[in-house]
């Protein structure tokens, strides 16, 4: 870090916020990280911009140094600027990260993960997690040569997915949706469908674990019609288990698709799976020019290293259950009544009745030092120790105690 970065006098001046929404369209370039999504739209002294991150620390551009539970939506399990794992990206961009031939890092990568993923006998990567979906389902239709999807969950932004301004229906028109946790939904669905169900694509985790029959009902109907299982264990895989949702739960998918913590914040996605179905990868065309590029593979090394080395999901499971708790205790101690603690240890959520409170809880909480996510996950990560969970119980009890009291005084 440079002293000039770090000059509050300087920094205080810029108005990075201003700046960012003149030039960058929506003020940020990831939806979760614009300002409106952050804190509300009402609030003009946040922290828009970071300078530095370290472990579960970030620097932000207005001078403030914040406990960050956002963990970049997931990406970072291990902490920010992990050492082994930077040093690993540094020695990759010195060796030249791409060149006219793939690197022997991208093989070895794709071993590694069929050692640890149960359903991974084949591997491709890509870049971003709505990218390795997007594949996933492409692979399900050619080897199914089948149109029809249903799914659950967030799968990123593009059109095979998404609908709204900017896409065509007919992209969209082959895709069902269905709710959580649902059987009786997921079988009308498929019965819909007739005889041209392509895949079942499922996020296993939304807010918490889903039912064993759900998840085996989703096996038995796509084996019953030929059809293929994705799990999309973008925000599961390397938390829940090493293996993800897959390995936790002993049920096994055709396909699926880790990203996030994966390479702990460099840009990777795995698109894994059975090699009677991952085949069909090589009648559809799926390629991105710096797909094999080897900062992200490297940085994917270093994590698998982490997890061959050290219980690295009991880690996670460990903090966030300690973030939850004292999270929890901070509630009850303020006597504040609508707000409760969700999820699962390693990714929970602050859960409030009412919109406004959890407004202006994100700003009280900022102002004692730590960034909740408004509205969506707080990850654990292995960088939260025992002081920094302390330091999340202490804000978070000032920022309920002060909301409470701002509440009584009408
Ligand atoms: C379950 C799931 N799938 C897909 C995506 C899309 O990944 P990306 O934002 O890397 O495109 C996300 C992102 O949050 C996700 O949580």
């Amino acid at each position: 870090m440079s002293e000039r970065e770090l000059d509050p006098e300087e920094i205080v001046e810029e108005d990075w916020r201003t700046r960012a929404e003149k030039i960058v369209v929506g003020g940020a370039s990831t939806g979760s990280k614009r300002f409106a999504t952050l804190y509300g739209e009402a609030h003009e002294e946040m922290p828009s911009h970071y300078v530095r991150a370290s472990g579960c620390r970030i620097w932000t551009a207005d001078g403030r140094e914040l406990i960050d539970c956002i963990m970049a939506l997931g990406a970072v399990a291990l902490g920010y600027a992990e050492g082994a794992v930077t040093a690993a990206v540094v020695q990759a961009a010195e060796r030249g990260n791409v060149a006219g031939l793939s690197h022997v890092l991208e093989v070895e990568v794709a071993e590694r993960l069929s050692d640890v993923i149960p359903c991974a006998e084949r591997v491709r990567f890509l870049k971003s997690g709505a990218e390795g979906v997007a594949a996933a389902v492409r692979i399900a239709r050619a080897h199914t040569r089948r149109a029809k999807v249903i799914g659950c969950g967030y799968f990123g932004w593009l059109d095979w997915y998404t609908d709204g301004p900017g896409t065509v229906k007919s992209a969209h028109e082959d895709y069902t949706a269905v709710p959580f946790d649902d059987i009786t939904a997921l079988e009308s669905a498929a019965a819909e469908t007739g005889d041209d169900l392509a895949a079942i694509v499922i996020e296993p985790v939304i807010e918490r674990l889903p039912s064993t029959a759900w998840i085996e009902s989703a096996r038995g109907i796509a084996d019953e019609r030929g059809a293929v299982l994705i799990f999309d264990e973008m925000k599961t895989g390397f938390r829940l288990r090493t293996g993800g949702f897959q390995e936790y739960s002993g049920i096994t998918p055709d396909i699926a698709v880790f990203g996030k913590a994966l390479a702990n914040g460099y840009p990777l996605s795995a698109i894994v799976g059975r090699e009677a179905v991952m085949r069909a990868a090589n009648d559809a065309w799926i390629s991105s020019t710096l797909a094999g590029e080897t900062i992200a593979l490297a940085a994917a090394a270093a994590v698998l290293d982490w997890h061959e080395k050290a219980e690295v999901c009991e880690g996670l499971w460990a903090a966030g259950e300690e973030m939850m708790q004292g999270v929890q205790r901070a509630i009850s101690a303020s006597g504040i009544g609508g707000v409760s603690v969700r999820g699962i240890a390693p990714m929970w959520l602050l859960d409030f009745d009412d919109d406004d409170q959890r407004t202006r809880f994100s700003e009280l909480a900022v102002d004692a030092g730590v960034l909740f996510k408004r509205g969506a996950y707080n990850y654990a990560s292995l960088a939260h120790d025992e002081s920094d969970v302390g330091e999340i119980e202490s804000a978070a009890s000032a920022a309920f105690v002060a909301l409470r009291e701002e509440l009584a005084d009408g």
